[in-house]
Formats: structure tokens, sequence, C-alpha cells
């Protein structure tokens, strides 16, 4: 297991930086994830602490080891810094058998024939691969060829696993699958793990830390019920799935939670504030669509009256557009908890509430850096079931 300090970790392409003076401590066995959309920096992130990539300036140590300081023109390749590596496209050598491929990184690494046997029967037993031994790679599935991947990346007992994107390849069971095995393997051999996504769902299952980026710079981190219950950026919270994000300002503030009045309406919602806030800020109100339900009527705090003007059933649950106050809001409401004649239609007027201890006030001054593109709210897809 290695633990990995990174300090002022820069990387430029000409004159864009692709990672700008990133600081980071992954502790010694745990699986951390980066998770972030495409281009914001993630796979740089990776191949800087792999060593396939030069940072422009920063500093690296891996266990008792610098590997990189720029400041001392200290470099020290992939090949020597110890690290198993897995990728989305498996990068396995073609020309070689199953049981060859897991072999290579021992070879190299001079372990004795018959130790290496033993190894190789191991590895691949842990990924279940146990009968494909003298298979040729190119004849296995996408998932068997991701397993003989990463029984070559934790053959050689690395102290510290890279995983870029592993799973993006494959269909949504078995990525489920494959997740699970990726995390009991981190588990069995304890190692480090550093993964990369760009999918939360993925990365909340299987981490231990999230670091969310944007544009080469964390935005957050933190455990994945501090990003899931606690983002403290719109940004964040997008990406985390909070279906509302409505802009506001503090109407009041009662220890941990504040009020917010949303623009431009009468509506008025409580949350936990996840940074400071007083009366008159700016901020946002932010929560899902399945904590925003249909409530019996009557008045009182988060509740407000609207019109349906789109369900969208999923089986399960169904999903509102529903404009109140003249505002459009996503709400979600389980099949379990209506009876079938009471699943709300399109033009019906009904009162829904939002609970106030899963809802999030986002002070504006947390606003991060950030592409045009990134928000995904008030799509369809944003309200499907996780
Ligand atoms: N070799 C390169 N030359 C120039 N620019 C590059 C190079 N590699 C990456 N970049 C740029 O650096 C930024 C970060 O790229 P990176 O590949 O790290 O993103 P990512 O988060 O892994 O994205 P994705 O999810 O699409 O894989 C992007 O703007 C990208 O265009
Ligand atoms: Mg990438």
């Amino acid at each position: 297991m290695t633990e990995v300090q990174v300090s002022g970790l820069t990387k430029k392409y000409g004159a864009k930086a692709a990672l700008h003076e990133m600081d980071l401590t992954i502790e010694s066995g745990q699986f951390v994830t980066l998770l972030g959309p495409s281009g914001c920096g993630k796979t740089t992130t990776l191949r800087c602490l792999a060593g396939l990539e030069r940072p422009s300036a920063g500093r690296i140590v891996m266990g008792e080891r610098v590997v990189v300081d720029t400041a001392r023109r200290t470099f020290v390749p992939a090949d020597k810094r110890q690290v198993g590596m897995v990728f989305q496209s498996y990068a396995l050598w073609p020309h070689l058998s199953v049981t060859d491929n897991v072999a290579y990184p021992l070879k190299v690494a001079r372990m004795p024939g018959r130790e290496r046997a033993q190894r190789v029967r191991e590895m691949l037993d842990a990924v279940g691969l146990s009968d494909l031994g003298k298979r040729s790679v190119t004849a296995l599935s996408g998932g068997q060829q991701q397993r003989v991947a990463l029984a070559r990346a934790l053959a050689a007992r690395p102290g510290i696993i890279f995983y870029d994107e592993p799973l993006s390849n494959l269909d949504s069971k078995l990525r489920y699958q494959m997740g699970q095995q990726v995390r009991s393997l981190h588990n069995r051999f304890e190692t480090t793990s550093v993964y990369v996504t760009h999918d939360q769902e993925e990365a909340i299952t299987l981490s231990d830390r999230i670091i969310v980026m944007s544009e080469g710079v964390i935005v957050q981190s933190g455990t994945p019920s501090d990003l899931y219950d606690r983002p403290n950026s719109a940004y964040v919270a997008d990406f985390m799935g909070f279906q509302n994000i409505l802009p506001g300002t503090v109407t009041g503030v009662h220890g941990k939670t504040a009020d917010v009045r949303v623009d431009d309406t009468s509506l008025v919602f409580s949350g936990i504030a996840t940074g400071e806030v007083s009366i008159g800020d700016r901020a946002d109100i932010a929560f899902r669509a399945a904590h925003a339900r249909l409530s019996p009527d009557g008045s009182g705090a988060g509740r407000f009256r609207g019109t349906v003007e789109r369900t969208t059933y999923l089986g399960s649950a169904v999903n509102l557009l529903v404009r109140a106050d003249g505002l459009p809001m996503r709400v979600r409401t389980e099949t379990a908890e209506l009876s079938a004649e009471s699943v709300p239609a399109a033009g019906e007027e009904h009162t829904f509430a939002v609970s106030p201890d899963r809802a999030v006030v986002i002070p504006h001054e947390n606003a991060v850096p950030a592409g045009d593109d990134y928000l995904t709210t008030m799509t369809d897809a944003a309200v499907a079931p996780r």
C-alpha cells in the first residue's frame, strides 16, 4: 500500500493548463476516485501520477520516494515506480496468451519461473479465468479481456494501481459486476487505488473518497456521502444528480439550516447550508427530484402548489415536470406510495413538499470554474432512476 502526496502539480499543453497547481493526498490503502466531465484533467492527473507524463511543475511523493520534483529536475519514469495500470482499451498484448499477458510484468521483474507460474495461477483464479489461461486474448469477450488486464495489473503486487475508465466499454450489468470485482481485489490485495470515471454512480459505489475536478482543479473532495448529501457548489450538486438547483436570496438562518426565496417567485425552501450564509446573501437551493414529493394538502415548510406539465412513467417511479409560480421543477414519486388511480396526470394541480433535511443551500461565492456545458439539470436524462 502506497501513500501519495501531490503538491503544486501543473501540466501545460502549450499555453493551456490541463492541470493547475493541484494539491492532493491519497492515503495508503484507500480507493480514491477522480470524477469529472470530459476534458477536466482526470487522465492527465493519472498519467502524471503513473509517470507516463512529465508535469510542467510540482512535486509527487509516492511512499517514501520523491518521483517528481520539477524544481530539482527529478522524474522517475513509469517502469521504475512500481505501479499497476488498467486502461479503458485493455491494452493487452494480442500475440500473447492469457497466461503470458499476466506473466509478463513478473518476467520483467525477474521472478523465478516456478513462483511466476504459481502467481499467474493465483491471479487468474482471483479474476475467475482459471480455465482460459491458454486462450489467445483476442479470443475473449470484452469483460474477459478486462479481467486479464486486472490480473496483469495486480500480478506484481504493486503498492498502487491506476484505473482510467476501465469499465466504460462494458454493458451496464457487467460494469456493475466488474466494479465490484475491482473493489474486492483492492481489498484482498491491500493496494492503494486511484480510479478515474465520469460516472457518479460508479464513483459512489466503489470509493472511499471522491475527488471532483473541473477545468484542471479540484473543486470538492470527500466521502461519497459528503458529496452526495452536501455538495458545496452548484457544479458538484449537478454532477451528483440534484435535478433542482434554483437561484435565490437567503431570507433566514437557523443554525445550520437556511431559508432561500427563489428568484422571481414567492417560493421559499429551507435546506442545510453547505457554507457560511447570512440573510441577504445570494445562494442556490438544491434538491433531488426524489426529495420533492407529493404531499397531503396543507401549508408549511417546504410545501408548494404546482401544476403537472408532464409525467414520465418509469415503472417503479413516476417523474413529474411541475410548474410552480412560473418555475419548472422536477419531482419524482415512487409508485409504491401511490394507488394506481392517484398517479398525477398532466394538467392536475397538487401540493408537493421538499424535505428541508435533504435540500442544500449553496452560497454563490462557492461557484467553481466550469465550462458552459456542464449543467445537465432539467433534462430527462437527469431524472432517470439511479
Ligand atoms: N497531448 C495533449 N496535447 C494537448 N492537449 C491535451 C493533451 N492531452 C490532454 N490535453 C488537454 O488537456 C485537457 C485535459 O485532458 P484529459 O485527457 O486529462 O481529460 P479527461 O478528464 O481525462 O477527459 P475524458 O473524460 O474525456 O477522458 C483537455 O482540455 C485536453 O484537450
Ligand atoms: Mg480521460
